[in-house]
């Protein structure tokens, strides 16, 4: 028979429900809230009522696009943690209430896992152990994975993560939220190196990234003439706006090129400690067009197996928490019903 695992996630501002059967990804329906937009950012209490209004259709769409009832299911996945504690619950007690009323296994997933084992959907599927570098918007991590079960974080970031950093300079650049996906689209057509961005000197294999925040905030209030603050180089808004308007373009490939540099030393930092040729990448950041091609363009270079989750598996779904759910299924790994907290902001 096989082993069929419906899953939720619904840790930030995306209500995703999959289905995973025998570790293939059969449905991944996914409900983005464009509410966030006009605030600039996610606003808790709106993601958890959106939550609300989402999770039984989407629910209900990917059962019937995986032609099942809830009946065929043997077991539920859920993100437990980490994420805005109120979407959290929501997710985590529709996926209890199943659980009790179907009598079938509850499974707690650790949604930072399950971005790196959304490598695993594919195939081929990288071999153990791997590298994978995560690059999200509330995480920036490389890990070593041994196995489905086990994995280790050699190098992460003291202060912003990846997604925050294109973020925060898109809103710098009075772009609305999310802007990473907007810096890539106009980074396109720029030229990534017109503008050197300074470069963190941070040891070892951990990220900083509010250095480069600061410096692109000066470098548009000077209108371009530096990167530190020089009070008497500051320029009125109206010439801030026009240099940006001018310069969108490269602004943003350089801004892109920047934090790419930034990540992809660390991850050959990485390989090189480790030795590991079974290179992922994974997250949100991991569908940005500049980042996908100059990791493959670097994998050639050092001979490594390069892997990347197609672009509905980088952002927050549903498919990589079915996946994990299912590894966790065949090892038993079981979350009791009794079990008090259904979802925790920190893991
Ligand atoms: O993994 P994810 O969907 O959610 C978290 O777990 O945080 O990542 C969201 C982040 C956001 O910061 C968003 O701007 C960024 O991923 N992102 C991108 C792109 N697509 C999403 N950043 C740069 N280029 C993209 N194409
Ligand atoms: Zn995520």
């Amino acid at each position: 028979m096989p082993v069929r695992i419906l899953a939720i996630e619904s840790s930030c501002d995306e209500t995703s429900a999959a289905i995973c059967e025998d570790g293939k990804i059969t449905s991944n329906i996914i409900a983005s809230q464009k509410i966030h937009e006009q605030y600039g950012g996610v606003v808790p209490e709106l993601a958890s009522r959106a939550h609300m209004q989402n999770i039984v259709p989407v629910v209900d769409a990917a059962l019937k696009k995986a032609s099942l009832t809830l009946d065929k299911i043997d077991a539920v996945g859920y993100t437990q943690s980490p994420g805005l504690i109120g979407s959290l619950l929501v997710g985590g007690q529709f996926a209890k209430s199943l659980s009790f009323s179907k009598n079938i296994p509850l499974i707690a997933v650790h949604h930072m896992q399950a971005h790196v084992l959304a490598n695993l959907i594919a195939d081929p599927a990288p071999n153990f152990p791997f590298l994978c570098m995560t690059v999200s918007g509330g995480h920036t991590q490389i890990v070593v994975c041994e196995s489905p079960y086990s994995m280790k974080i050699i190098g992460e970031t003291i202060d912003d993560a990846a997604g925050e950093a294109f973020d925060k300079s898109a809103k710098l650049l009075g772009l609305p939220y999310p802007g990473g996906p907007l810096i890539d689209h106009y980074a396109a057509s720029g030229n990534p190196t017109r503008f050197n961005f300074p470069k963190p000197q941070i040891e070892g294999l951990n990220f900083s990234f509010s250095g480069l925040k600061t410096s692109i905030l000066y470098f548009l209030e000077h209108a371009g003439k530096t990167f530190s603050y020089k009070p008497e180089l500051k320029v009125s808004q109206i010439e801030k706006e026009h240099f940006i308007q001018t310069n969108l373009n490269d602004l943003c490939a350089s801004i892109q090129h920047r934090i790419i540099t930034i990540l992809l030393e660390k991850l050959k930092r990485a390989a090189d400690e480790t030795g590991i040729k079974s290179i992922c990448l994974a997250g949100g950041v991991s569908a940005n067009k500049g980042l996908r091609q100059s990791f493959n363009e670097l994998a050639l270079v050092e001979g490594w197996q390069p892997y990347i989750p197609s672009f509905e598996y980088c952002t927050d779904n549903a498919a990589m928490i079915a996946i994990t759910a299912y590894h966790k299924f065949l090892a038993k790994d079981l979350t009791p019903l009794s079990q008090t907290s259904s979802a925790r902001a920190n893991w």
